[in-house]
């Protein structure tokens, strides 16, 4: 992953995420055409800017690419009992196999490196979260799955714990995600955006790094399904089946 600083080239720059570059241009201090092998820091020394402020609104830019963005139309267009069924073996599966190392593993970085209190940090974050997501996607499956499957079935919704309504169930859920999506920010701000450093650096260090952002992409993929594929259908099918309902009633 391409990490910053006032030495970075325009150049280097341009391997990164596209938005970096648009960023940059957006700024007024580099045009297409320009020199790219120009340092950022003297760019900005040319033009009187302060290298730490372009580096900071660049660093804003690439967080938030760090997920390109999703087609949900797919998503938007499968069979409501396949859409679950594919964010279990999918999401649900990856989150099984990979959070026990995770734990593992930012544990073992941060005794490794005990006198760097952001791993410590990072540790303590992520076995929150592993813990939070275990819950969370149990829940789904015990609850809010097994009613979407009666709806996909068309058939009506058997009780679960969280009652016979997907609305409760949805509003959890979104809340849990909302919490997730906060540790994800406050991980990708201790690891510089999983930067894997270029002095000190171990194979455990470097490992970790890169499952860590392939996990922060996959989640984010994974919540984003959730929130804007099948909380909305869910959603839409049970108050479709809630019309139905009176009408076979009335005949
Ligand atoms: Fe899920
Ligand atoms: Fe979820």
């Amino acid at each position: 992953m391409l990490t910053l600083s006032a030495r970075t080239t325009v150049a280097e720059l341009m391997t990164g995420p596209p938005v970096l570059y648009s960023k940059l241009k957006s700024t007024g201090i580099f045009r297409d055409g320009d020199d790219p092998e120009v340092m950022i820091g003297q760019l900005c020394w040319n033009f009187g800017l302060n290298p730490a402020i372009l580096l900071a609104m660049l660093e804003d830019a690439m967080a938030t690419a760090i997920v390109p963005p999703l087609d949900i139309a797919p998503y938007q267009d499968m069979d409501l009992g396949a859409l679950v069924d594919h964010i279990e073996h999918t999401h649900h599966a990856y989150l099984r196999e990979v959070m026990p190392k995770l734990v593992a593993n930012t544990s073992k970085l941060a005794e490794a490196h005990a006198d760097n209190e952001q791993l410590a940090q990072l540790r303590d974050e992520f076995h929150r979260l592993a813990t939070e997501l275990d819950g969370h996607i149990h829940h789904e499956e015990e609850s809010l799955f097994a009613m979407v499957r009666d709806l996909a079935a068309s058939t009506a919704i058997r009780a679960t714990r969280c009652g016979d309504s997907v609305g409760g169930p949805i509003t959890c859920m979104e809340n849990e995600h909302a919490e997730a999506q906060r540790t994800l920010n406050k991980m990708r701000a201790l690891t510089d955006n999983y930067a894997i450093p270029t002095t000190r650096t171990t194979r455990l260090w470097h490992d970790t790094m890169t499952e860590l952002e392939r996990f922060d992409r996959d989640l984010q993929e994974h919540m984003y399904k959730e929130n804007e594929a099948l909380f909305p259908r869910a959603l839409e099918a049970q108050q479709g089946q809630g019309q139905e309902q009176p009408q076979a009633a009335t005949a």
